[in-house]
């Protein structure tokens, strides 16, 4: 928490929230928040007693069928036990539908309100769908899944591309009680397979294709070949994207959403949940080879999509919020999907590409529909400001109030470039640190309201008590200019409540490492202020152009190589991706790339391996083949010293003389050299 006054803050360098921004929200709505006095004291309550503030929040925003009895259980917990681990349980005894919160009662009070402005890829072939027309596609797609066989509870696969369909998907599959499972259209067939399997899924929706900054992606043909080993599905909903003939079809398995859609009727009422029933999966990178399907329960997810939405972004019902991020991620869940519906807000699907047809894409989206708050990935930032500002002067950009930031560090220039030319100075720069597993924000500034750093993600979100944790003690750091691990100390609504069939490994992964708290990951920082700076990852994960990718899981699929004996896979700085992925490879047969073309050609194999394994953004940047690889005695890999290597730091590799193949190193320095 900040330990000076606001006017303390900005006197030393923390930067004003711009001049006039309340009064450039929607004519008729109140601001949420007086003043950063007010962020304060809400602050402190939220932790305080974090069951009556969220108890009323959950109240006031969401609509429910049944009132709770409990606003978390246990009650008298406010912090994680030390010695079961367990998170909380939020709004106990209630029942609820998302689909209702995010559209019904949005369509009752003003069905011709636009829900979704759908942006296609080739720009003007978008349309504006409203909250009344939503809910007719939402209750005739709910009925498609109910005459399929889809109960509460159950499962469902989406593999789509960013279309209306997406949304109205995921709002079918709630709307009955069940459960989405949303896999990034970028993954390969394989991780398609695997997430199907291990979410056991029966019904997957997806597309005939995709278009995606002019290209076509054949979507059908990638789910065929991951259904090949998926005996247990039993029925493919396509939606008809571009409307090309070649598509593979299994006649009985296979069928047209166009066709489907029109047998129902406009309307069915929504399934209650209880507040704790899964509401959605979402596969993510660990530290091992397994991905991980992080389990998002109903009423605390939508409560925190809800309210940082609300609070982070200031959205008003009457703004249109355009978050360029894919629904196959967390940030497309909780902020294209989630956060702006449940608002009542309007919200912006993009189909494209930041660069198609050229790198004025977002600014003339924004100035074509006065898009409010834009939220957006450093890399594409990192990407536009390189090409140019050219690319944005001609543009009137002048609605946007708030510009948000997620999924990586934002250095300072870029910020600047930001805050200067999107925002012509006069937005508010809001830097949201938040995972898959948080669900919403946990630390970002609040729009309008919170004074900022270049860098800093701020500070705590209401109930997000971050604690510094020195990494080898596991002993909290108090006070400020500190720095280590980031861990939480208390449970909130909106945290993941499990690992998809698998407790203990969330436990392990989540709750476990720093006993009574939990475990983001990320290294960090709280400087002299209380500003918290986010440091990056300390575990086995590397953030690529904001795709978190697991460095195991790269080298399991670099394994399926058959020339492959092992491999080491590390991150290493990139100024256009942020990070990228370099693989130390040892072949089986050394002298198999003893001469350059022979190499040349092994190290495409392996990519190519890494593509169709997990998806080609996954594919390393870099490949270098060694004789071996630097471990310890008991045989463990040292990836530290690849990562120091790759930095031109050899000189920071400290004693490597323990390591049981010290001669590794020097090899290693020269392949790095000559590559
Ligand atoms: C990183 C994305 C610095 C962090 C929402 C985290 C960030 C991981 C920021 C989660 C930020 C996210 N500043 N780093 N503002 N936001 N990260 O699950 O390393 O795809 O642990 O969720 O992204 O990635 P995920």
């Amino acid at each position: 928490m900040p330990t000076k006054d606001l006017d303390l803050l900005l006197r030393e360098g923390a930067l004003q929230p711009p001049k006039g921004f309340f009064e450039r929200r929607p004519p008729n709505s109140k601001p949420f928040l007086k003043n950063f006095d007010e962020y304060l004291k809400l602050y402190k309550q939220s932790i305080d007693d974090p069951e009556k503030f969220f108890s009323q929040m959950a109240i006031e925003n969401l609509s429910w069928s049944k009132k709770f009895d409990y606003g978390r259980l246990p009650t008298n917990e406010k912090i994680f036990n030390k010695e079961t681990c367990d998170a909380a349980a939020w709004f106990v005894g209630g029942e609820l539908n998302a689909c209702y919160n995010c559209v019904d009662r949005h369509a009752l009070l003003n069905p011709n309100k636009p829900a979704i402005i759908y942006e296609a890829d080739e720009p003007n072939e978008g349309y504006i769908l409203t909250f009344g027309e939503l809910l007719k596609k939402i209750c005739q797609v709910s009925q498609i899944l109910k005459q399929l066989g889809v109960k509460k509870g159950d499962t469902v696969a989406v593999y789509l591309p960013m279309i209306p369909e997406a949304i109205i998907t995921l709002m079918a599959i709630v709307r009955i009680g069940a459960i989405h499972s949303v896999i990034f259209a970028g993954f390969s067939s394989a991780s398609l397979r695997d997430r199907i399997i291990d979410a056991n899924s029966k019904i997957v929706i997806t597309s005939d294709e995709s278009k995606r900054g002019g290209k076509i992606i054949e979507t059908k043909k990638i789910v065929d070949e991951a259904l090949k080993q998926c005996p247990a599905v039993t029925n493919v909903l396509v939606f008809k994207r571009t409307g090309n003939s070649h598509i593979p079809w299994t006649k009985g398995r296979d069928l047209w959403w166009h066709e489907e859609i029109n047998k129902y009727i406009p309307y069915i009422p929504p399934t209650a949940v209880s507040s704790e029933d899964p509401l959605f999966l979402l596969y993510t990178s660990g530290s091992t080879g397994k991905p991980k399907g992080v389990q998002h329960n109903t009423a605390g997810y939508l409560l925190g999509a809800l309210l940082t939405t609300k609070y982070v972004f200031d959205v008003h019902p009457d703004d249109i919020l355009f978050t360029a991020g894919d629904v196959g991620w967390i940030t497309g869940h909780s902020y294209v999907v989630y956060g702006p519906l449940l608002n009542g807000a309007t919200t912006v699907v993009f189909e494209g590409t930041p660069a198609y047809p050229n790198y004025s894409r977002y600014w003339e989206i924004v100035d074509k529909y006065k898009v409010t708050q834009f939220y957006v990935a450093p890399t594409a930032l990192r990407l536009l400001k390189r090409a140019g500002s050219k690319y944005v002067e001609n543009y009137d950009l002048s609605s946007l109030r708030t510009l948000g930031s997620v999924g990586e560090p934002i250095a300072p220039e870029v910020w600047e470039w930001y805050n200067e030319f999107v925002g012509r100075n006069n937005a508010h720069i809001c830097d949201t640190y938040w995972q898959t597993e948080t669900g919403s924000h946990i630390i970002a500034p609040l729009a309008g309201i919170t004074p900022t750093k270049a860098g800093s993600a701020s500070f705590p979100f209401f109930g997000i008590d971050p604690v510094i944790v020195d990494p080898v003690s596991g002993e909290e750091l108090i006070g400020n200019d500190v720095e280590g691990v980031l861990c939480v100390r208390n449970p909130w609504p909106s945290m993941a409540r499990s690992i998809w069939n698998d407790y203990n490994r969330f436990l392990d992964t989540y709750l476990k490492p720093f006993r009574g708290y939990y475990f983001t990951g990320d290294g960090a920082a709280r400087d002299k202020d209380g500003f918290y700076w986010i440091l990056g990852r300390v575990d086995d994960v590397v953030n690529v152009s904001g795709h978190r990718l697991s460095t195991a899981e790269i080298e399991s699929a670099l394994i399926e190589h058959h020339l492959v004996a092992e491999s080491a896979v590390v991150g290493f700085p990139d100024e256009l991706t942020g990070s990228a992925v370099a693989a130390f490879v040892a072949l089986k047969d050394k002298s198999l790339y003893s001469d350059d073309d022979n190499a040349n050609d092994i190290k495409k194999q392996l990519i190519v391996t890494v593509r169709k394994e997990i998806g080609p953004f996954a594919a390393p940047k870099m490949i270098l083949l060694v004789n071996d690889l630097p471990k310890t005695r008991s045989g463990k890999i040292m990836r530290r010293i690849m990562r120091k290597i790759l930095a031109g730091e050899e000189d920071q590799l400290g004693d490597v003389s323990t390591l049981s193949n010290p001669d590794v190193v020097q090899h290693l320095i020269d392949v790095v050299k000559s590559n």
